[in-house]
């Protein structure tokens, strides 16, 4: 769902061109262990062009979505090192599960059983799941990204983060440039 915010955010740039992504890498650099048990998660390339998401996990205790919040953040690759650029998002977690925004929710229901409002303890999966790039802008500035994705409660202790290094290259148009 990150990835949804991130090209949404990217319309807001000026500069933009038609592009091919390239996913570095998705990785999980945090989770809180005391809620967490038996956490697998695999990033990889599936097949020539797409990659594929493997995460499952067994929480330990019940939570509530309505006090989460999730936060992106887009970071772009600059003088050797990923800065801010200023687009963040914050999101209520049941509000944006429940409202769909970006139709992430009914995606996300293909691959799994992952819940956003009323969360019970148990066992959760997330299988074979493929970014959509159909529902991709066309055109994004190019650049190498890191899209950081926190789940935290209200009081701001953190839950999960997921860091996603992306790069937006250029795509030559067969059109205009020929074969
Ligand atoms: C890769 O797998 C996806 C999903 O099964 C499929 O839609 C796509 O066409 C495949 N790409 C290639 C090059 O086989
Ligand atoms: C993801 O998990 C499913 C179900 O266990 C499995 O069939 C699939 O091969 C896994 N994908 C990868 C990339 O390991």
């Amino acid at each position: 769902m990150l990835l949804y915010l991130f090209v949404a955010c990217m319309c807001m740039f000026g500069v933009a061109y038609e592009y091919i992504v390239d996913y570095e890498k998705l990785e999980l650099a945090y989770y809180e262990k005391s809620l967490v048990r038996d956490a697998y998660f695999l990033f990889r390339k599936y097949n020539r062009t797409n990659h594929c998401l493997n995460v499952s996990f067994v929480l330990l205790k019940d939570l509530d979505g309505r006090k989460l919040q999730f936060t992106t953040s887009v970071h772009q690759f600059l003088s050797n090192e990923y800065k801010k650029t200023g687009m963040e998002a914050t999101y209520n977690v049941c509000e944006y599960w429940s409202r769909d925004i970006y139709g992430t929710t009914s995606f996300i229901k293909k691959f799994g059983n992952l819940e956003g409002c009323d969360i019970k303890k148990g066992f959760y999966y997330l299988y074979n799941f493929m970014p959509d790039e159909s529902q991709f802008p066309k055109f994004v500035p190019l650049g190498r990204y890191m899209i950081q994705m926190n789940v935290v409660r209200k009081s701001g202790a953190p839950l999960l983060r997921f860091q996603w290094f992306v790069t937006a290259r250029f795509k030559l148009n067969n059109r205009v440039y020929g074969v």
